[in-house]
């Protein structure tokens, strides 16, 4: 007789195990607005209020009672969910909605925004790597091109008698007084541009900036222990900081390449170097999640935009986290005046029951056979097509309230934060973030005096260690992020109420007293 398996082994029995070990590895049974509810040992159920909110994807809460309505009489009415090469008309609806908006938020002119629909986040991101690689081979073809028509000039000149071959510092010229000086010149020069047209673009990307985890975005996700395992996999990728302009500068004059170019000058063929593409897209969140709830400057992004339109690389603004209303704008890049050529949205785009994604193409920059070369099962579905619709319509009622509800909210929830910092200067570090995208940093602990809370803080799990006390304590869900896991994040819907903020405030208080009084013990379980 065989053995009775316990099916915990098969999904991701590692990662449970250590979130049992932190005191997060809690089943949560049901979820609605902004709290999560689990049964305890006594059959009872137990609220949570919940501050990770689907990693930001639920603005509008769990389980909307009015988006579950519209999505049951969807299914209901049943309206065709996949149907891949037909006309899908609430593509249509969902992009010019979001062209209305960035219109409203970003003026930009008459340009309008063209849009190609994905799954995820880092399917969004690997969208735009893509698209802007067939950006950057078009621009290659024409630069190749005009000098394959210089090389012919040339060519025509040299066999006419006309001109000599110069030496140059680019290429070694074979001496020997014949048609092979001209041709040998010319060989060197298409081996050396053949060679720079078959390498892999460079990226741009902010440090500490969260991108995705797919083979191509994890290149622009700076953590190294998600990254660097994959290097070999894709295109790498130049990471920047967002405040140092000059060190922007510098990082472009590192990956700049030329190409070779052959042209007559005054009876002489020279070799002239061009610039060449190298630099396939700078991608920016305008405020960066993974790295604590960080706003980018408007100073900053002055300056990325100059960079883009000097390097002439697509600028890519990913809004998959700051984007849908949670920053008090529907496109945080409102905020800085950041323009960008690409958009990315996701989160909560699906409604908190739907996968979906989009990226938004500037018209001058779009690349209509995109929408021919690339496709994916699932993507522009009919469902999560109608969700978005829905979500929309909500975010944009009464005159975008929805966004004035998370600036209010946001506002109420960082005042708290910051009081929690005034009270523990020796603990708290910086309250970061806007709206509904805030960050509290506690202090570095690895010198702690208490022994368990300098060992944790050493392996990086302090934050996690935190995250369980609280839920176990006070029925919060929080969770750690930042480069060293030193944040907590906060990134509820618009339904937080008021004694939401008020519990938040005391639970902070709470785990900062243990700090601050090094009472590691009370973190044990
Ligand atoms: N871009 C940004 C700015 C993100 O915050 C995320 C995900 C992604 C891309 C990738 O999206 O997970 O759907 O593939 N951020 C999550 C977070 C993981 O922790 O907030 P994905």
């Amino acid at each position: 007789m065989s053995r009775p398996v316990d099916k915990r082994v098969f999904a991701d029995k590692v990662l449970n195990d250590w979130l049992s070990s932190v005191g997060l590895g809690i089943e949560y049974t049901r979820a609605d607005g902004n709290t999560l509810y689990f049964v305890d040992e006594n059959g009872d159920e137990v609220p949570v209020l919940d501050h990770v909110c689907g990693f930001g994807s639920l603005i509008l809460g769990h389980n909307n009672r009015e988006i579950v309505e519209h999505a049951k009489s969807v299914l209901d009415r049943q309206v065709p969910v996949y149907v891949q090469l037909s006309r899908q008309s609430h593509a249509d609806d969902v992009a010019a909605e979001l062209n209305a908006i960035l219109r409203r938020e970003i003026p930009d002119g008459d340009q309008h925004y063209s849009a190609i629909y994905a799954n995820s986040g880092a399917e969004a991101v690997e969208i735009c790597l893509k698209h802007a690689e067939l950006e950057r081979q078009a621009r290659i073809a024409a630069l190749a091109d005009e000098v394959g028509t210089h090389i012919e000039q040339a060519r025509e000149a040299f066999r006419a008698g006309n001109v000599t071959v110069a030496d140059t510092p680019y290429v070694r010229v074979e001496r020997n007084g014949g048609a092979d000086e001209f041709e040998s010149l010319v060989a060197e020069v298409e081996r050396r541009n053949a060679e720079l047209m078959a390498r892999e673009p460079v990226h741009l990307a902010l440090e500490n900036a969260f991108h995705g985890k797919l083979v191509a975005s994890i290149q622009l996700t700076q953590n190294p222990h998600w990254r660097t395992p994959f290097t070999a996999l894709a295109s790498s990728t130049r990471f920047v900081r967002a405040d140092q302009p000059e060190a922007m500068k510098t990082a472009i004059e590192d990956v700049r390449e030329s190409m070779l170019d052959v042209l007559v000058d005054d009876g002489v063929v020279t070799v002239a170097e061009r610039d060449f593409p190298v630099i396939g897209a700078f991608f920016v969140e305008p405020v960066q999640g993974a790295n604590g709830m960080r706003v980018l400057t408007e100073e900053a992004a002055r300056e990325i935009r100059a960079v883009c339109d000097a390097v002439g690389c697509p600028l890519v603004v990913d809004e998959i986290h700051s984007g849908m209303g949670r920053t008090g704008a529907f496109f945080a890049s409102k905020h800085m005046g950041l323009r960008g050529d690409y958009y990315t949205l996701s989160k909560s785009l699906g409604g908190g029951i739907a996968k979906n994604s989009v990226v938004l193409f500037r018209q001058d920059r779009f690349r209509p056979e995109f929408e021919v070369i690339h496709s994916s099962t699932y993507a522009k579905d009919g469902y999560s097509g109608a969700i978005a619709k829905k979500v929309l319509r909500m975010l944009e009622a009464d005159n975008g309230k929805a966004y004035a509800v998370a600036a209010e909210l946001g506002g109420k929830l960082k005042a708290v934060l910051e009081s929690v910092r005034a009270e523990f200067p020796e603990v708290v570090d910086a309250v970061n973030g806007i709206g509904l995208m805030l960050a509290l940093e506690f202090k570095d602990q690895t010198n702690a005096s208490s022994e368990l809370i300098s060992e944790k803080a050493r392996s990086g799990m302090l934050g996690y260690v935190i995250a369980g006390y609280i839920l176990r304590e006070h029925r919060i869900r929080v969770l750690p992020l930042g480069p060293s896991g030193n944040s907590v994040r906060f990134e509820p819907s618009i339904f937080l109420t008021d004694a939401d903020i008020a519990r938040t405030g005391a639970a902070l208080r709470d785990a900062c007293t243990i700090l601050r009084d090094q009472a590691g013990h009370r973190l044990a379980r």
